[in-house]
C-alpha cells in the first residue's frame, strides 16, 4: 500500500499537523479533503493551497456529523483514506473545589467520541474500496501521561487501544489501520506551544511522517524518532523516569 493516488479526508486539516499533512500529501499526488471547525481558518488554508477541498465541520456536533458522510462521499466517491486528526488539549485541575468536568467532557467528545463516530460512519464505504486506510492520531502522552492534562492523555491512550482492536477486527478487510503518535510538536494545540524550544518543528515532524508513510509497507504505528522516549518507556523499564521528566 502506498500513500499516493489516494483520496484522503483529514479532520482538523485547517491548522497544525492536519494542515501540514494535507499539504504534504497533496504534493505527493493525492486528492486531499480537509475539515475544520473554524470557517475563517478553513477558508485561509483553502485559499493558500490550491487543490485542497474543504468542509466546515464541528466533529462534536451530532447533527453535522450525521449529514457529513453522505455529503463528502457524494462529492468524493473515491475516498479511500481517513485521517482522524482533530483534537483539543486543555488543562484540568482535580485539586480545585469544585472540580469542573467541562474540559473532560469536551475533550472526550472531540478526541474520542468523534473519531469513533467518524470511523463508524465511514467504515462501510472504506471497506468497499480495494485499498483503504484508517489513520488515527494518538500522542506520546498515550504512553506516558502529562498530569496537567489527565483526560487528554487518557483519550489518547484510548485511541491507541481502540486502534489496536480496530486493526485486528479489520485484518481480513481492505482497510489498514495505522496510528500516528506524535511527540511534542510545534503547533498551537496549546497556547504558545509553537514557540516552545523542546517542541519538534512542524516541518521536521511532517517530513518524518511522510517518509514513513512513503515506505513500501507502512507500519501499524507511525512513530517519529523523538516519540520513542515515551512509546518505549514502559518496555524499557523507564516509565517512572519518563513520567518524572514530563511532569517535573
Ligand atoms: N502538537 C502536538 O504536540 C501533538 C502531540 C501529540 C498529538 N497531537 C495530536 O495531533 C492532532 C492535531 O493537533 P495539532 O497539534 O495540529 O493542533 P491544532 O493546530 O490545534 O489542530 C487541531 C485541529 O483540530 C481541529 N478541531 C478541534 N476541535 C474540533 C472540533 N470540535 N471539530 C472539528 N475540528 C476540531 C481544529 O480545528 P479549528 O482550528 O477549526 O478549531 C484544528 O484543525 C490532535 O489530535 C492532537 O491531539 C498533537
Amino acid at each position: 500500500m502506498t500513500m499516493t493516488h489516494r483520496t484522503i479526508l483529514i479532520t482538523g486539516g485547517n491548522s497544525g499537523i492536519g494542515a501540514a499533512l494535507a499539504r504534504a500529501l497533496l504534493a505527493l499526488g493525492n486528492r486531499v479533503v480537509i475539515t475544520g471547525r473554524n470557517p475563517d481558518r478553513l477558508a485561509a488554508v483553502l485559499a493558500d493551497t490550491p487543490g485542497l477541498a474543504g468542509y466546515a465541520l464541528d466533529v462534536t456536533d451530532p447533527a453535522a456529523l450525521a449529514d457529513f458522510p453522505a455529503q463528502v462521499l457524494a462529492d468524493h466517491p473515491q475516498l479511500d483514506t481517513l485521517i482522524l486528526n482533530a483534537g483539543i488539549m486543555e488543562a484540568e485541575d482535580y485539586t480545585a473545589d469544585p472540580v469542573s468536568t467541562d474540559v473532560a467532557d469536551r475533550t472526550i467528545a472531540t478526541n474520542l467520541t468523534a473519531p469513533i463516530h467518524m470511523a463508524a460512519a465511514f467504515l462501510p464505504h472504506l471497506r468497499s474500496r480495494p485499498q483503504a486506510a484508517l489513520i488515527t492520531v494518538s500522542s506520546g502522552l498515550a504512553f506516558v501521561p502529562k498530569a496537567a492534562n489527565p483526560v487528554y492523555s487518557a483519550t489518547k491512550a484510548a485511541i491507541h487501544s481502540w486502534s489496536q482492536s480496530l486493526r485486528h477486527q479489520l485484518r481480513d478487510t481492505s482497510v489498514a489501520v495505522h496510528e500516528i503518535a506524535p511527540p511534542l510538536v510545534a503547533t498551537e494545540l496549546t497556547p504558545g506551544q509553537s514557540k516552545v524550544a523542546a517542541a519538534l518543528p512542524l516541518q521536521d515532524f511532517t517530513d518524518e511522517v511522510i517518509a514513513i508513510l512513503s515506505r513500501d509497507r507502512i507500519p501499524d504505528e507511525v512513530l517519529v524518532d523523538r516519540v520513542g522516549f515515551q512509546r518505549r518507556a514502559e518496555a524499557e523499564g523507564r516509565h517512572a523516569a519518563a513520567f518524572a521528566a514530563i511532569n517535573g
